[in-house]
């Protein structure tokens, strides 16, 4: 057993004291990284991530009363964060604890009750702030915890939904299926290809027997990303309304490079056709990529990767100096086969694909290249493709 669930339980006892005797359940709820196929989910494009090893780990038993209370030991001085089951309101002071509220609330505003309420501990390794989707990881985590506690009989899918629903209208940021999807129907080892316009998906295997996932984190914090990001997603609902004047289509994903660039004279500012063509050509990319990686093409896989961070930079324009020196750093090194920032962007997380022999040096040199040009360290990981949330063990089991 490992030392980290010795760790949790012993805190766990040490927090909740009450309902003793009865047994504990313990769970775990990935991160992601998003291979290739950014900006697209919400255009009804194609994504393809896949889930890690780095998560959020959740330790949780039934209380006698409807209360819910939650501790998180990443946030140990907030203390712990209670609420009724029946009063389901956002309060910003609440802070963290609006995810798992979130969750709670959808799944009983679905038509499932919960009988009792819960006392949950969690914890993450997911590193802060670095765009890796925590978020997601702790309201994937708290559905199947709730979901499997307590007999719900809730569909992966449809918690994967609940969790979106959390995001969008909970905390306020508009984004798409892609983390909520990937935490929830993670594989190991595999990538998943998505259609977020129908949902349809295929698990892709990533054979990398002399090549690695390097994520690469700027540590520099989003800020002000969730409304950059619905500012985005503006741009984008803008720019199709124009072009629907004269082309029958519901979202940017329905269109190939071809028609984009035949059609693209009906949205009036420069701007927007720039942010629609990213959509359209990031979309065909990623369907590009799958198929090259399915070859085990990865030369031609990592050439898609660089022209996705370019026309992010360029066109979108959601990297910036951080992301945008770890990744021009990174195609300089030998060995690298591609390089591109990953989810939402404005900070946060860059991945690398590097031969295995030469990632000692790509991390040595990208680092200090980093170093010399903003002023403070990167951060590098070897990225592990793990599952999809699940139940770890009952205590009996530990
Ligand atoms: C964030 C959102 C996703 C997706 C990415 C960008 O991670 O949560 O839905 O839009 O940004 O690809």
């Amino acid at each position: 057993m490992m030392d980290n669930d010795q760790l949790l339980i012993h805190k766990y006892k040490e927090i909740f004291t009450s309902q003793a005797d009865r047994e504990l359940r313990y769970f775990f709820s990935p991160g992601r990284i998003n291979l290739i196929g950014e900006h697209t989910d919400y255009n009804g494009g194609y994504v393809f991530p896949c889930a890690i090893t780095f998560g959020t780990y959740g330790i949780a038993r039934k209380r006698d009363d409807k209360q819910v209370r939650l501790f998180s030991m990443n946030f140990s001085e907030k203390g712990i964060i209670e609420f009724p089951l029946k009063c389901m309101r956002y309060v910003e002071s609440d802070e963290w604890g609006n995810y798992p509220k979130g969750m709670i609330h959808f799944i009983q505003e679905a038509g499932y009750q919960l009988p009792a309420g819960l006392d949950i501990l969690v914890y993450g390794n997911i590193p802060n702030g670095a765009g890796l989707s925590s978020s997601a990881s702790l309201e994937l985590l708290i559905g199947v915890m709730v979901n499997e506690i307590f007999h719900l009989g809730i569909e992966r899918m449809a918690l994967v939904k609940l969790g979106k629903k959390v995001e969008n209208e909970f905390i306020g940021v508009n984004s798409g299926i892609m983390d909520q999807f990937a935490i929830g129907m993670g594989k190991a080892n595999n990538g998943i290809l998505l259609d977020c316009n129908t949902l349809k998906y295929e698990y892709a295997p990533l054979n990398l027997t002399n090549q690695q996932i390097i994520i690469m984190n700027t540590n520099k914090r989003r800020e002000l990303a969730d409304s950059k990001y619905n500012e985005r997603r503006r741009e984008c609902e803008a720019a199709l309304t124009q072009l629907q004047a004269e082309l029958d289509i519901h979202n940017l994903g329905e269109l190939s490079e071809g028609e984009f660039d035949q059609y693209k004279h009906l949205i009036t500012n420069e701007m927007l056709i720039r942010r629609a063509k990213h959509a359209v050509y990031e979309n065909q990319r990623t369907i590009k990529a799958a198929r090259e990686l399915k070859r085990n093409h990865l030369a031609e896989f990592g050439k898609l990767m660089n022209a996705s961070h370019i026309s992010l930079r360029d066109d979108y324009e959601v990297t910036g100096l951080e992301l945008d020196t770890l990744v021009e750093a990174a195609w300089d090194q030998k060995g690298t086969i591609g390089a591109r920032m990953t989810g939402a962007g404005f900070g946060g997380c860059a991945i690398a694909l590097v031969e295995n022999k030469y990632t000692e040096t790509f991390i040595k040199e990208v680092g200090k290249k980093y170093k010399d040009k903003i002023g403070y360290e990167a951060t590098f990981y070897v990225a592990s493709i793990g599952e999809g949330t699940k139940e770890i063990a009952e205590e009996a089991v530990l």
